[in-house]
């Protein structure tokens, strides 16, 4: 442990109206190389993600479908699953918003709101949008009564519903968001939301009486609650809510959430608002991220240019999937996705960089020291590199840029294979000088296994074997497991096939 706060992480749960795009996982891929990354360095992990299944979207896809609501969010909630299984997505929780645990914590914690008297009720007549699961103002239409995000028409809606006296969180939102300036990132962001607030907060609906597929409303059960009210609150069911406040304690309010930018009022406005309704902290960091976008596009079943990640992997593989992902695009603005740019990075990180460096040390050391690995030098210039490297990886995982850590880590291999080619071991005979810079070169792989472990996890633990290491990467908590001169030397080192063959655009 490293005397920090325990690491919590979240992904949005997901809509089951849809099943799961490379959109998607790219939050997902993005969570669970966190996660893995504090888990590396012995901090007390938690990562939750789900599956978000009532409200009006859902229920019409199970009507379109033929089937009760229950079992098409069983069927598609499955998919979500399958698909984090097929990816390797090492999640402590997944949550369904169907489950009894969160009905009972969605009850408790608006219960708690409505007896602090936060709660009233009146009637609303809006104009809807049912892919939003959100009503809107007509200002905020476009053209002919247009959703903005959907660009399709809106639906006129009138209920007696319950209402969220939002309006009297404008105050008490606006001094959190300036006690803790750093909790929602990127800046841009952080301003847009504190741009929603200053314009005025008007008291939303939180409940419906017009459809039944939702969690009920404890003190008028002839409401359920409207779909996000119930969805947020996920991120405190999986931690005990209303069930187990010594657990919900020691994670809450240390959560990092992860959304993508459409859903931002809803995380960085209604959620901090309600929790402070409650008696509850905000939560202590969002990061929002830019959407992945397909030929400029961003990806709908409407668009049909959904890409699945089964797809991807079939032709890259795991640990290839991953890496696009976390490299590609910079967690934070939006990045367009192509196969061609996919084949490029995959070839030149993982093909070539990394590819060949394990395969030019493997061959060298059967050929020159009889397959056994001789031990780094304990002064080599590699040692610098990767003290620098080290740093700036951890300075990139904390602070949410995946793409910066990875970046940092490629600079060691990079390094490695320069250092190679100066020196060419592959010409030198055998003794002293060529064990140290092929000790060095092994030593390279043994810190790259490690650092690159929350991205590329199975090629690590392969590159561990190979090595001759025992166990696994994360077997030793960082800082230290990264340290120069651990790798002991005396080991058999295997060569084996490639570990990323390389592709063309054709194939
Ligand atoms: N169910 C709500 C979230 C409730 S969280 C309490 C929801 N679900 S969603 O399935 O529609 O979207 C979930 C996340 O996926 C959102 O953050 C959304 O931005 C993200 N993405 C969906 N398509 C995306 C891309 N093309 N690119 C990046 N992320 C995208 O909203």
């Amino acid at each position: 442990m490293r005397g920090v706060p325990p690491f919590y992480v979240t992904t949005p749960i997901y809509y089951v109206n849809d099943v799961p795009h490379i959109g998607h996982a790219y939050t997902t891929v993005t969570a669970d190389a966190l996660a893995r990354w504090h888990r590396l360095n012995g901090d007390d992990t938690f990562f939750l993600t789900g599956t978000d299944e009532h409200g009006l979207k859902v229920l019409r896809a199970a009507e379109a479908n033929d089937c009760s609501p229950q079992e098409w969010a069983d069927r598609t909630s499955a998919r979500f699953r399958e698909a984090w299984d097929l990816l390797g997505i090492a999640y402590d929780d997944f949550i369904r918003t169907t489950e009894g645990r969160h009905e009972h914590a969605v009850q408790a914690l608006l219960q708690r709101i409505y007896d602090n008297g936060h709660i009233y009720k009146s009637t609303y007549s809006g104009l809807y949008c049912v892919p939003c699961e959100a009503y809107y103002a007509p200002t905020d239409l476009v053209g002919d009564e247009m959703c903005p995000v959907h660009d399709r028409p809106v639906e006129h809606l009138e209920e007696e519903n319950w209402f969220f006296r939002l309006s009297a969180f404008a105050e008490p939102l606006l001094a959190w968001y300036e006690a803790q300036s750093g909790a929602v990132t990127p800046v841009g962001k952080r301003n847009e939301a504190l741009g929603i607030i200053r314009q005025g907060l008007a008291d939303i609906s939180i409940s419906r009486t017009s459809i039944d597929w939702g969690v009920p409303v404890p003190w008028d059960p002839s409401q359920v609650f409207y779909v996000w009210y119930d969805a947020l609150i996920n991120y405190a069911t999986a931690i005990g809510y209303g069930t187990d406040r010594q657990r919900f304690d020691a994670w809450w309010p240390h959560v990092h959430h992860l959304i993508g930018k459409d859903i931002l009022r809803f995380h960085c406005v209604y959620w901090p608002a309600m929790l402070l309704a409650a008696g509850e902290e905000p939560p202590a960091n969002i990061h929002v991220h830019g959407y992945l976008l397909v030929g400029g596009a961003k990806m709908s079943k409407t668009a049909l240019n959904q890409i699945f990640p089964a797809d991807l992997v079939e032709t890259f593989g795991v640990d290839g999937f991953r890496y696009q992902f976390l490299r590609d695009q910079s967690f934070g603005p939006d990045g367009d996705f192509s196969f061609e740019g996919m084949v490029t990075r995959y070839n030149t990180d993982l093909a070539n960089n990394l590819g060949n460096l394990l395969s030019r040390v493997a061959t060298v050391v059967n050929k020159a020291c009889g397959g056994v690995g001789p031990a780094p030098h304990p002064e080599s210039p590699l040692a610098d590199v990767a003290a620098r490297v080290l740093a700036e990886a951890s300075r990139h995982w904390e602070s949410v840029a995946p793409s910066q850590a990875l970046e940092a880590t490629w600079s060691l291999v990079r390094e490695a294979n320069a250092y190679l080619e100066a020196n060419e071991p592959w010409k030198m005979p055998p003794g002293a000088e060529l064990d140290a810079v092929l000790g060095d070169a092994l030593e390279v792989l043994r810190i790259v296994a490690i650092l690159a472990t929350p991205a590329i996890p199975t090629t690590c633990a392969e590159i561990w074997r190979r090595i001759g290491l025992t166990g696994t990467p994360g077997d030793e908590p960082l800082p230290a497991s990264a340290a120069w001169g651990r790798y002991p030397g005396g080991l058999t080192v295997v060569k084996g096939d490639p570990l990323f063959p390389r592709l063309s655009v054709e194939s």
